[in-house]
């Protein structure tokens, strides 16, 4: 599809530095450039990336690669993809040919969708320009909102007519087709007959990743009835995942780098009114509240955040929530609280520019600051109050990972609340115990069981299948997920861990998927309840809507016989599932961690005898290595599980 010839101009052309500086803040250290790693979650920067050889590679995790593997696995791309990525970055022509059929269906359903959006915003916007609704309902509505239409353009915005079929009949006449237009949402297909436009009569808001490819929309309605919604969002697809998504990220990147901070704030108006301002470093979480997710995307770009929400009831309480998530993900956090009833868009239409830069440059706060001046009016008189407020400040601080940083704020806090520093310190001590407590349990519980130290493999486990293996994962998991068990590690020591926390971690580590997806999916509800401090509920699974997932759970929990079986094929003495919990979990994942390292051992066998074959000496020794590592590794494990191998 591209010739060989312009491939190669591709590469030589693209400057990985400036590649991955336009998703990563990349500062330079030596030869190299520095960032935090977009691959893996990191709070100290091991992603290196070397202008000289062209390529990058992480310490942390390990990937590495080139310019065109780098837009390949951060954007999803495939190969063709990203060679054409690149191209457009540095407007070198690409000859393309007719695509044959078979190519059409090779191009990815990813790339597809994308194309389907793009052609949805671009109609979307020419109706606001050119046609006589667009203009006179959509435009003049932008316009009285005060937007010019430099930003309307820069943002795409545009305007979904209200005949209820527009875009829907109009895409399908341009050969797109009914299949990707639903699945992206921007169809919905009532009958065989009758498909209506999503966001027929709304104001429309595209949705942009960081290569500025559009992936979802937001579309506002015009209407006062309350029982229309404000706004309707695409729903999830694959380009589309609302919680990976920050509005105004694609405009605001290089800006937010420049100037090493990022503001945060609601609303799409919020950004664009803050943007037109002059403010462009500006993002929005749309409404959700904010995700990990979202929080590591800026993290890569600054360590600077300045929360602008409003100063209303719900506008607080989503900060409050913000501010510690930001802490813990090691980012230094401010608050601007605007006046009751505004938010950063009302604000900046009032005020104008200037006074809203004005504003925000004044009334900027760290996160301490702002917790007091919530809380102090309250607190004033009132000794528990005070009370409350210094657990609330202490709580924030206690996230903080680093050192220096948590020193400061103790001092901060001392001066500000008049309480003495040692009391502060203890607070903080108590709390952060109980985090690093957390932590070291699973990080002694690793060492036990070498998990780190096993490569990521797909596993294999010869004589149980993994059917029976991951029934009794879930069956452990649903019936005794909540239950504390102690560990006793080599010297004696105890240790305490819910058993949910021990199976997740010992899955989620080794980044093991479970084959059966009924499973998977299982695992992954408990997952979330887990996270969320909630108790795992037999009766939510056996009741569960899904009938799979009920089905599934109910066959887990009643068939016990069979599955004592597996792990009294590996420890011989019957035991009592619920008082050996510990000798079977342990025997469970030993046992399948013994399996991957027996598939590797075998791996390098054979390699070593084709490097042997092939008079590779340098090969030969360096599976030699390995070989020996691998063996003593399945060794150690045999031993900690009383297995023996033959
Ligand atoms: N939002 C949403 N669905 C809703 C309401 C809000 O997705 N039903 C999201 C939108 O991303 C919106 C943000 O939450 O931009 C903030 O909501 P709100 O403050 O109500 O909207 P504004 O952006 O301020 O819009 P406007 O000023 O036009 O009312
Ligand atoms: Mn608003």
């Amino acid at each position: 599809m591209i010739s060989k010839e312009t491939i190669e101009r591709i590469i030589e052309t693209a400057k990985i530095v400036d590649v991955i500086g336009d998703f990563v803040s990349l500062k330079r250290k030596g030869a190299n450039h520095l960032g935090l790693c977009p691959f893996h979650n990191e709070k100290t920067p091991s992603f290196t990336v070397s202008e000289a050889k062209g390529i990058y590679k992480c310490f942390g995790c390990g990937k590495a690669g080139n310019a065109i593997n780098f837009i390949m696995d951060y954007e999803h791309m495939s190969y063709v993809e990203a060679l054409k990525y690149l191209a457009s970055k540095y407007g070198i022509p690409i000859e393309e040919r007719e695509l044959s059929d078979e190519e059409k269906n090779l191009i990815n359903e990813r790339e597809s969708l994308i194309i389907v959006n793009e052609f949805a915003a671009n109609q979307f916007a020419d109706v606001l320009f050119n046609h006589h609704e667009g203009n006179t309902i959509g435009l003049s509505y932008f316009k009285e909102r005060g937007f010019t239409e430099k930003i309307i353009k820069e943002f795409r915005l545009g305007y979904s007519p209200s005949e209820r079929n527009y875009l829907t009949k109009l895409a399908l006449s341009k050969g797109y087709k009914l299949d990707k237009l639903e699945k992206l949402g921007l169809t919905i297909v009532k009958s065989s007959t009758e498909s209506i436009d999503r966001f027929a009569g709304r104001v429309m808001f595209p949705i942009f990743n960081l290569t500025g490819k559009v992936i979802g929309f937001g579309g506002r309605t015009l209407s006062s009835d309350k029982s229309v919604s404000k706004y309707l969002n695409s729903p999830e697809s694959i380009v589309y995942n609302k919680s990976k998504v920050l509005y105004g990220l694609f405009q605001a990147k290089q800006e937010i780098i420049k100037l090493e901070k990022c503001y945060l704030v609601e609303g799409y108006t919020d950004v664009l009114s803050l943007h037109q301002s002059g403010i462009k470093n500006v993002v929005a979480s749309s409404g959700t509240s904010l995700t990990e997710d979202q929080i590591r995307l800026i993290h890569r770009f600054t360590e600077n955040v300045t929360i602008l929400y409003d100063g209303d009831f719900a506008g607080i309480k989503a900060s409050m929530r913000g501010i510690d998530m930001l802490l813990s993900e090691g980012i230094n956090v401010r608050v601007v609280l605007f006046p009751d009833g505004e938010d950063p868009d009302s604000y900046a239409r009032k005020h104008g520019a200037a006074e809203t830069l004005k504003f925000i440059s004044e009334n900027e706060v760290d996160f301490i600051g702002f917790k007091i001046s919530i809380l102090k009016e309250d607190a004033k008189n009132d000794p528990v109050k005070k009370s409350n407020l210094i657990k609330e400040i202490v709580k924030s601080i206690a996230v903080i990972d680093d050192d220096i940083k948590r020193t400061v704020y103790i001092k901060e806090c001392e001066m500000r609340l008049e309480i003495e520093e040692s009391v502060i310190y203890s607070e903080v001590a108590k709390i952060r115990s109980k985090i690093i407590n957390d932590q070291n349990k699973l990080q002694q519980i690793k060492e036990r069981t070498i998990a780190s130290k096993i490569p990521k493999l797909p596993s294999y486990a010869p004589g149980i299948t993994y059917e029976e293996q991951e029934n009794l994962i879930i069956r452990i998991l649903l019936l005794y997920g909540n239950e504390i068990i102690t560990f006793r590690t080599d010297n004696n020591e105890k240790i305490d861990i819910k058993v949910a926390d021990y199976i997740i971690y010992e899955l989620k580590n080794d980044e093991l998927e479970l084959k059966n997806v009924v499973h998977e999916k299982i695992f992954k509800i408990i997952d979330e309840i887990n996270q969320k401090g909630e108790e795992i509920q037999v009766s939510f699974f056996v009741n569960h809507p899904d009938p799979e997932i009920s089905k599934t759970a109910i066959n887990v929990i009643t068939d016990k016989y069979k599955i004592s079986k597996i792990w009294e094929r590996f420890n011989s003495t019957p035991v009592s599932e619920e008082k050996n919990l510990v000798e079977i979990l342990l025997s469970l994942f030993i046992l399948y961690k013994l399996k991957i390292l027996r598939e590797l051992q075998q791996k390098l066998q054979s390699e070593l005898k084709s490097a042997i074959e092939n008079h590779d000496a340098e090969k030969k020794s360096e599976l030699l290595v390995k070989i020996n590592e691998t063996v003593k590794l399945i060794n150690e494990l045999a031993k900690h599980g009383n297995i023996v191998i033959l």
